[in-house]
């Protein structure tokens, strides 16, 4: 059952319950928004334990309540396993550090050269530059003009987001490892990881900066496990040449952020590519492309 129907009561205006779905809680650069209803399909149903090997902002995941008895979230990037450990054991504590922070061009230029000091006090910094950031990528502000989204979203939202986050977390395990550690950690016959690395151009944030990402280390780990795995990429010639032994399918979609600007970038087409190394072509093609199987 996907997340659209889950039944997380959270406060609401005037004190009244309302249901927010846990569908996802930050923009992260290379999300998997509009990815996720080609990728969910794709994975078996028989798996044993769920890994998401490259984390990030965790849209996979979050697209059901539950893939298997095991769920574990990676990232190499400590902000963002800090995040989603705070908000998975002290919630409450996070609202208490987030409760006047509003939408504000001042705040989040202090918070942008200011990180905190505590733990809590640098994941609640952290989520306020992100959230309230153009196409959350933590580096200007996220001024709009028509809608209320961007810097000015809201707080109320936001929280509820979290608390949501908070129960779908209750039994996903939180790990900030080097892929390559990681997978050789939890793989044996049912594991199933979802990788999901950073694309073969630029893009990325300075922590785990792509230009240094080794993508061929990762052909050669996934190359030799036990279990399954599925990964999304960029379609370049690069990835079609690294994995040309396995299955792949390729997807043509619109680029979130670009598509969030004006001019010559909007409604540009980003293609991608699924590989597997398991059978996915006649699943996917049954289900959206039947006439080009
Ligand atoms: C394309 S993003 C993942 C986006 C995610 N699927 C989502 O829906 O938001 C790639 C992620 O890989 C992480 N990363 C980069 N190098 C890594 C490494 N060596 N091991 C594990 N994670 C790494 C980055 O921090 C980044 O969050």
């Amino acid at each position: 059952m996907q997340n659209q129907e889950n039944s997380n009561k959270n406060r609401g205006n005037n004190g009244r319950k309302r249901k927010v779905p846990a569908t996802h809680l930050i923009n992260w650069v290379g999300g998997k928004r509009l990815l996720r209803k080609y990728l969910e399909p794709l994975v078996p149903d028989d798996i044993i334990s769920y890994m998401e090997v490259f984390g990030g902002g965790a849209w996979l995941l979050f697209y059901k309540d539950k893939w298997a008895d095991l769920e574990v979230y990676n990232d190499f990037d400590s902000r963002l396993t800090n995040l989603f450990r705070v908000i998975k054991y002290h919630p409450n504590e996070l609202r208490r550090e987030m409760r006047f922070m509003l939408g504000s061009r001042e705040l989040f230029e202090q918070f942008l050269y200011q990180e905190g000091l505590t733990d809590i006090q640098k994941v609640a910094r952290f989520m306020y530059v992100i959230t309230r950031s153009f196409g959350g990528r933590g580096e200007t502000f996220g001024t709009v003009k028509k809608s209320c989204g961007g810097a000015s979203k809201s707080h109320k939202n936001l929280m509820d987001r979290a608390y949501a986050i908070h129960n779908r977390l209750d039994k996903v395990l939180i790990e900030n490892r080097d892929f390559e550690k990681f997978i050789k950690q939890y793989d044996h016959e049912g594991a199933f990881f979802y990788c999901d690395p950073p694309y073969t151009f630029g893009a990325g944030y300075a922590v785990t900066s792509t230009k240094d990402f080794d993508h061929e280390r990762l052909r050669d780990c996934l190359k030799n496990i036990q279990g399954r795995f599925l990964l999304s990429y960029d379609d370049s010639g690069k990835v079609r040449e690294l994995y040309k032994d396995f299955e792949m399918v390729e997807v043509e979609r619109l680029n979130g952020i670009n598509n969030r600007q004006a001019g010559e970038r909007k409604n540009k087409m980003f293609k991608e590519l699924i590989i597997a190394n398991y059978p996915i072509r006649e699943t996917f093609y049954e289900r959206f492309h039947r006439n080009s199987a």
